[in-house]
């Protein structure tokens, strides 16, 4: 299936970059130190979906932080499907009770790691197969 390269060099700390793969929308986000502290200071156990969804690690990783994000040296990066895991709407970013997104169509939550923590949604945001190609570049698939 086909894999997309999509260039980051200009999303600085704190700014995000929606993709289209699949003909879904991919969010790639830098970032900041204050959203990684946020969501390394959540204990497993307040998380609703304690599983990382994340395609490039174990199936049973847990959901820490550094399971989500894209790895040693890149865990200001984080890459997810842009779909909401209730029903499929598109969630907005920066935004809801955990800065993370924010899905409107029936209100989940998602932290700033994309782990759903409030709303129907039954499981966060998934990771998608991707890899740094070079230090600007993700390959998305
Ligand atoms: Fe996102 Fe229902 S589709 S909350």
């Amino acid at each position: 299936l086909a894999s997309i390269d999509v260039d980051v060099s200009a999303i600085e700390s704190g700014m995000s970059l929606t993709a289209k793969w699949r003909g879904k929308p991919v969010f790639i986000r830098n970032r900041t130190d204050e959203e990684i502290e946020e969501a390394n200071s959540v204990p497993l156990d307040d998380l609703k979906d304690p599983i990382a969804r994340n395609d490039n690690i174990a199936v049973e990783a847990e959901a820490t932080d550094f399971n989500r994000s894209a790895g040693e040296g890149k865990e200001n990066w984080i890459v997810m499907i842009g779909s909401c895991t209730h029903l499929g709407c598109v969630p907005l970013g920066q935004a809801g009770d955990f800065d993370g997104w924010f899905c409107p169509c029936h209100g989940s939550h998602y932290d700033t790691a994309g782990r759903i923590r409030r709303g129907p949604a039954p499981t966060n945001l998934a990771i998608p197969t991707f890899a740094f190609t070079s230090d600007t570049t993700i390959r998305i698939g």
